[in-house]
């Protein structure tokens, strides 16, 4: 049956790859982007979309309830996935205020249109940094949907904030909702403020690739299309009120990925340079997906190896993305986060 999606955050990097995801999937869908174009968010990236008749954006804020709410008389949206969000850790910790705006507020505004105007289903797009981080000498910790929230920055603390008020929206006023909380993604249209991005790009301009400390830190790394199948499941299939963890079981040290990316590019490990570690850095982020996986019948299906081979070939491929945004204000941003860092 056909359903009216609205997709928050669509011009950012997870957002885009689920419209295209949801496109391609549900061809009798109706995808709707909602999205304030912030530095992150990007309209070439939806350029294919924008031509697909199913798909329309508007460029909102979801923190304008006027206008979200404008949207939804218009719309009429059957499901909700909210994407849209501060999402970057390292500027949390230089200005918490927008994080606290989008990642909170933004998520009542969305919530609060849900149940003036009737929804089938809300769903919260979170993250597993809400479970703060385990210690690297304890591999047979994970996080299970039952880890108790313990966040260290303030992005991670405002995503845990809408988490709560996302349960307590159902728990008071009875709206379908559901949570994921995904762990670190990689693929096509990442922006190049993040680990692997960043490090793709430096690397083919030749230029330092800076890891914080001792880049032992741990990540469990998903390609994001396997995120993308996991929403997409859960908000068919899984249960109102609950939340499922979403990760691959793909631990990896922030170090070997950067001498991966190296060695895949052809690049010497000269290039890396160790850098001032980031304040209240998580050690190590693993999920135990057995809920998503026993009730949604869930697996991570590309393979590292393959996902960070399609990824490299994407952006040596879509150089003109991604020169064209580290060359804006981007630059600007670099010089004062990795400037002076030493
Ligand atoms: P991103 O920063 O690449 O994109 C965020 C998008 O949201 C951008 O298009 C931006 O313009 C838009 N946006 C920001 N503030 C807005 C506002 N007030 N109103 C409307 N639009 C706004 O982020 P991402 O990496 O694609 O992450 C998407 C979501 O997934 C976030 O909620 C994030 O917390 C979550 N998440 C990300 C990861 C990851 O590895 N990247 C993992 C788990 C969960
Ligand atoms: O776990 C999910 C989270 O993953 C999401 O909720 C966030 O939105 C997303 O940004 C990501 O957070 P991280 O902080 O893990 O990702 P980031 O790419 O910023 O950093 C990954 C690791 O690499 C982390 O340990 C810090 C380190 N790092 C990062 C950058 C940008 C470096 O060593 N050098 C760098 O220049």
């Amino acid at each position: 049956m056909s359903k009216n999606v609205i997709v928050t955050g669509g011009a950012g990097f997870i957002g885009a790859n689920f419209v295209y995801f949801m496109l391609n999937k549900h061809p009798d869908y109706k995808i709707v982007c909602v999205d304030c174009l912030t530095y992150a968010g990007n309209m070439s990236t939806l350029a294919d979309a924008m031509k697909n008749p199913n798909f329309k954006f508007y460029k909102t804020n979801i923190c304008d309830r006027e206008g979200i709410y404008e949207i939804f008389e218009n719309e009429k949206p059957d499901i909700v996935v909210n994407f849209a969000a501060e999402s970057h850790v390292d500027r949390s910790i230089e200005n918490p205020e927008v994080f606290l705006q989008t990642n909170i507020l933004g998520t009542q505004v969305m919530m609060d249109a849900c149940r003036k105007y009737g929804i089938e289903r809300y769903h919260q797009v979170s993250t597993d940094e809400v479970y703060g981080d385990l210690p690297l000498d304890r591999p047979d910790l994970f996080f299970t949907e039952e880890t108790p929230i313990h966040t260290s920055s303030p992005y991670s603390s405002s995503k845990a904030g809408a988490d709560l008020l996302v349960l307590a929206y159902h728990r008071t006023y009875g709206l379908p909702v559901s949570i994921s909380r995904c762990s670190n993604n990689y693929g096509p249209y990442h922006f190049p403020e993040k680990l692997i991005p960043l490090m793709i790009a430096n690397a083919l301009n030749d230029k330092p690739l800076p890891v914080y400390g001792k880049g032992e830190n741990i990540r469990d790394w998903l390609y994001v299309e396997d995120h993308c199948k996991a929403i997409d499941l859960v908000i068919h299939n899984g249960r109102v009120g609950e939340v499922y963890n979403i990760g691959g079981h793909n631990e990896m040290a922030n170090i070997d990925i950067v001498k991966l990316i190296c060695k895949k590019l052809g690049k010497p490990e000269s290039l890396i340079t160790y850098v001032a570690d980031r304040k209240g850095h998580d050690m190590r982020y693993a999920i135990d997906p057995t809920k998503i996986h026993s009730e949604l019948g869930w697996l991570p299906e590309t393979k590292f190896a393959d996902g960070i081979d399609k990824t490299i070939d994407w952006y040596l491929n879509n150089r003109e993305w991604w020169e064209t945004i580290i060359s804006g204000e981007y630059r600007d941003y670099y010089e004062k986060m990795y400037g002076n860092r030493g």
